[in-house]
Parts: structure tokens; sequence; C-alpha cells
């Protein structure tokens, strides 16, 4: 979590560290600083809340914004609660040094016990300003450079950090390292000026040529120079590659929407199709995935498949479940990243693990897949972003390409995730014969359609909103599927939470008679999936069970639906599709409902209270 920029060149650094954090928001949002280097001063501006707060303070005080030097931070506290001296960035004690670190040093207590024996004394409580002044002993000891003191100060560390520091000293370097935390390092025109951030977004109008620094990397940026990046380890230099950013501006950009969330919901079609493109010719019944179809032998001599994943990655997985299970015939389990990381899980090199990630960052499904490696299971990515740590560390995967997804409530990776994991299930139920030639032949058709009835659902967005007013006060509320659908409710439960602060539970509808309906009276919003196939039957009469209790029913029911309409207080239509791409469909609605409920209670859609895009720490 936090975000960090920074610009060493010949333009103000003010906008473009400022608008850079902007970017970097969606990874947190607490407190937020920046550190202005004039020629001769630092000036440091800092402040619990928001860039917005940062910058209404930084305008009544113009000289702080002088200079082309400067770093800057956005926070999700880990040590030390959101306040003006917790934010970042810190000082050392000489006032010489100052960084910008984004993680947690797990031995930071250890580290500043010594560090106070040494005469140091602390202004705040972060793990930061230890190894800020671990960074200034480093140096002094060994009367070495600053890139030097990084790199020693660095190998005491434990624990994990994407840090920038900056030595007023030598004015014309800035020094960065990664380890278990992103750094893109923009290269302007000529080496003439350089940009750091936590991803690329702030300085893509700038310029296309980054490179991303790995684990245990370090890179010294120096003006006229250019970046030497070194192994922090041992030292050694690493001949980095300079990679083409395929990233837009206008990608990054709300685009007229209200909400990035909103933009999102509504890119949709674009991102599913996006998924397919290239991928699935369905005219002539063809699925090509480089991934799958490289390590094909891995996939089908696999005795299971074991799904890793957090939060709506996770309930992505759950969906895949059901789909290599019922399509492939293949056993699977779907795991929290954050449990099977401690569980001592079983894993075997007969296991093929399939990690899903929108951001590719996720501290605690990098650790699974670690963990798997190390056990000698065959890793499979699913990622959206390019170029991530999880893209990166897994043997071969499959991005999503939904583009950038910056609301913090993942609306079109849960989607586009879906899609990849419907290509694969395909694809291996193809391979294994699991499947007649007949039905994949429909699938395929069908999920071309998808993208066009996503369409259709977006256009009756004013009739969710109608509904989102009548239920906007409810305190708690229930989401009920069953079979595809259940983990759908999930999703759905966890949107409206996560946005609007009700509280909500996802339940598979059969395990409502199990003690959730104990909850249901006249004050219950009950939002049902009860679509036309599977086990529809089943879920007409936990519709009843419902209304016989008095709950609200909201169901989200196929397009000409007379059973359910009959019961429900509201219904939601959806286009008819295969059971199994119900998913992609019944899910819309419902991030739709949650958005315009966090709307209406006048909440902070796209930065919720608390969370943060990428969970990078556990
Ligand atoms: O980037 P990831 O997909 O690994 O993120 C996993 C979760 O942190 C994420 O899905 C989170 O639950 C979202 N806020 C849900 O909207």
């Amino acid at each position: 979590m936090c975000g960090i920029t920074g610009y060493i060149g010949h333009r103000e650094a003010y906008p473009i560290v400022i608008n850079g954090l902007k970017r970097l928001e969606y990874r947190g949002y607490d407190s937020a600083g920046v550190m202005l280097f004039d020629g001769q001063e630092m000036h440091l501006s800092k402040t619990k809340g928001k860039v917005a707060d940062l910058e209404s303070i930084i305008s009544k005080s113009p000289d702080k914004k002088l200079g082309s030097i400067g770093i800057g931070h956005t926070r999700w506290a880990t040590h030390g609660v959101p306040n003006d001296v917790n934010s970042h960035p810190h000082f050392s004690q000489s006032g010489d040094l100052v960084i910008v670190h984004n993680g947690i040093i797990e031995n930071y207590d250890t580290l500043k016990k010594e560090l106070i024996k040494r005469g140091y004394s602390f202004k705040s409580d972060t793990d930061t300003e230890v190894l800020v002044n671990l960074i200034e002993e480093v140096k002094k000891e060994e009367n070495c450079k600053l890139g030097k003191a990084v790199q020693l100060a660095l190998t005491q560390v434990v624990g994990a950090y994407a840090i920038a520091v900056f030595d007023k000293t030598k004015p014309n370097e800035i020094v960065v390292a990664r380890l278990g935390s992103p750094i893109a390092i923009g290269i302007g025109k000529d080496f003439e000026e350089f940009f750091v951030a936590s991803d690329a977004s702030p300085f893509i109008e700038f310029t296309k040529d980054a490179i991303y620094l790995e684990d245990e990397e370090m890179a010294i940026i120096k003006l006229e120079r250019g970046v030497k990046v070194r192994k922090i380890k041992d030292d050694s230099l690493v001949d980095a590659k300079i990679q083409e950013l395929q990233l837009s501006l206008e990608q990054i950009e709300k685009g007229g929407y209200d909400h990035f969330m909103l933009k999102e919901i509504y890119e949709q079609p674009k991102a599913i199709i996006d998924t397919y493109r290239g991928r699935m010719l369905a005219d002539e019944g063809i699925i090509k995935m480089a991934g799958i179809d490289d390590h094909i032998e891995k996939f089908l001599n696999a005795d299971r498949i074991i799904i890793v994943a957090c939060g709506t990655s996770w309930h992505a997985g759950l969906v895949g479940e059901y789909l290599f299970e019922d399509m492939a015939r293949v056993p699977v389990e779907v795991e929290y990243a954050s449990e099977f990381r401690y569980r001592n899980p079983i894993i075997t090199s007969k296991d093929v693990v399939i990690a899903i990630s929108q951001s590719g960052e996720t501290a605690d499904t990098l650790a699974a897949i670690k963990l798997a490696k190390s056990k000698g299971a065959f890793v499979f990515g699913v990622c959206n972003v390019v170029g991530s740590s999880i893209a990166r560390e897994t043997h071969a995967g499959a991005y999503t390409h939904a583009g950038p997804e910056i609301g913090v409530a993942s609306t079109k990776a849960f989607t586009t995730q879906i899609t990849i994991l419907s290509l694969i299930a395909l694809k291996l139920a193809k391979k294994r014969g699991t499947l007649s030639q007949t039905a994949f032949h429909m699938y395929l058709q069908e999920l071309q359609l998808i993208p066009n009835k996503v369409e259709r659902l977006l256009q009756i967005d004013d009739h969710v909103k109608e509904i989102a007013k009548v239920y906007k006060d409810a305190t708690n509320c229930l989401y009920l599927g069953r079979g595809f659908n259940f983990p759908v409710a999930l999703e759905g439960a966890l949107k409206l939470k996560e946005i609007s602060y009700i509280h909500a539970e996802g339940y598979p509808a059969a395990e409502m008679k199990h003690g959730p309906i104990a909850l249901i009276d006249e004050n219950m919003p009950v939002f049902v999936i009860a679509t036309n196939k599977g086990h529809y039957e089943k879920i007409v009469s936990n519709v009843q069970e419902i209304k016989s209790r008095n709950g609200k029913i909201i169901a989200i029911v196929t397009e000409g639906d007379i059973v359910v309409k009959e019961i429900a207080d509201h219904v939601i239509e959806i286009p008819d599709t295969e059971e199994a791409l119900t998913p992609l469909l019944t899910t819309v609605p419902l991030q739709l409902l949650s958005y315009h409920i966090a709307v209406m209670l006048g909440k902070n859609v796209d930065q919720p209270r608390n969370l943060a895009k990428s969970v990078t720490v556990e």
C-alpha cells in the first residue's frame, strides 16, 4: 500500500509530484506529503488527509512548490496512526536525507533501539523514520555515498519496501530500491529527466520509456548520467531493460464519468472483448492461449487445480471452480491466499496453482505463489497489471487486458477474470474430451454474445437506481445465489459493504435455512439471484421462504420470468445465456446497485475508508 512519486530534471517538480500522487491515491489515502528541493533547501509539506488537502495547504506557501527535484507520498497507515507527524516524507536526524517508503520494515523496533543507543531520537512512530536514520548512520560510519549507504542499510532490513531517498548534500541524484513493493522509473528524453513512481501512471504524459525494478534491486538515478541498477545483496550491476509503456493518459482519467467505479462498470463490454480478443475464434471453434498451450501437459496431467486469490479475485476463483469442475472435470480447490500461505498445505509437483490478482501486487497472493513454487507446483497467473510482481513470479499466465482499474471496488477485473477462467475451462474441456463438440461450440458462441448482453444490462441503470433509492437506508442486506451464482452473491455483498459501509452477507441460497433465515424480517432486503437455469425451482422455494417471513425480495431473473416476478418486490431482468456464463451478467446490476447506494449516501465511492487498491502488506 502507499504510493510514491519523484522527479529529478529541468521542469518544475511540484506539479509532476502532486499530480502523480493523485493518480496513486488508489494505493492509500489517509495522509500525503511532498518534499521539494529548491537548489538550496528542502521544503517539506505533509498532512493527514488526502492529496487535495495537501494541495490546499501548499497553495498558501508558494515557496514550498519551488524546485526541479521532489519526492511525494500518499499513505495507507501501517506503523503509526494517520496524522501529520507520521505522514511521509521523513527526514533523517541531521536533516540531510529524506525518504518516502511503501511497505513495512518488520525489524524496525530492533533497529530503532540500536539507533537510539547511538544517539538518534525519533519524531514519528513510523518504521520509515527508522530506515532513513539507519541509512544516515551507515553513510556516516562507512563514510560512503548515498547509494552505497542505502545498499548497506537495506541488507540489515527485514520486510518489504519501495523507497526513494534524496540527499541534499549531493543534490543531483535520487536513490530508489524495491523488495516486495513496486517501483517504476520513467526515463525522460536524452536522459535529461527522470521520474519515479509506484506505477507508471504519474509520468505517462512525459515518457513511454520505463524501467521496472525487480525485487532486491536498487537504482541510482543521476542527472545527466542516467540510471544504474544494482543488486542490493552483492552490489553487482544489473543490465536493466527499458520497456515501452502501453498505458495511455485517457485510460487513467475519468472520461466524463463521476467516478472511476462507474466508468469501469461501463467499460465491461469492451474489457470482456479485450480479454478474449485474439484468444477465442468462436466461428472456427478455437481457443489460443500461449500460457496454456506452452504448458498444456502440466494442466492435463495435474491431479488438481488449486486457485489462490484474495477478495474479489477469490470470488472469481470460486466461479472458476464451478467452471473447471463442470466443464473440464478437474478437481479444484479455491483458497484464500492468506490462509493457504500459513496453513502448511499439501502441495505437490502434480498440482497446478492458478493465482488470480487484478493488481498483481497482493502480498498474500504473492507469498502463496512463492510457497507453491517452492513445493514444485506449476503456477499460472491471471493478472490485469502488465509486468506486475505476480505476473513476473508465476511460471506462465494470461493477462485479463481489462485496462487500468482505479476504483478501489473491483468491477471489470471480476468479469474479465471470469472470462479468462471460462476460456481456460473450455480449452481444458476440449483437450480432455469432457465437453461435446456441440457444447464447446455453443459456449464459444454464447461467450461472444456476452459483451452485447452486458451493454443491454447497462441500459437498465435507471431502473437499478430506483431500486437503490428504496434500499439505501438499509442497515443489513442478504445476498443469495446458488451454483455459479453463489460467488456472485458473495461479490454483491462485498461491493455493497466496501463502498456504502452497509453490512451485507452473501450466502448459498440453500444455506439460508441453517442460520441467516433468523435475520429475515420486514426490514431485511434480500437480493436473490434467481436465473432460469440450474436450480431454478429450488431457488424459487428459497424466495417463497423469504416472502413468508416478510423479507423484501429484490430478484435478478432471466428476461421473461413469470414465477419469481409474482413473488418478488422488485426484479431486475438479465438477458438469457448459458448457466455457466450467467455470473458475467448477474454481477453487473449488483455493481450498479452498490454504486448508486454509495453515491446516494454521500460516500467516497472510489476511495472507501480504510481500504487501498493494492494490498501489498499482510
Ligand atoms: O489486486 P487483487 O485482485 O489481488 O486484489 C485482491 C483484493 O484486495 C481486492 O479484490 C479487494 O477485495 C477489492 N477491494 C474488492 O473490490
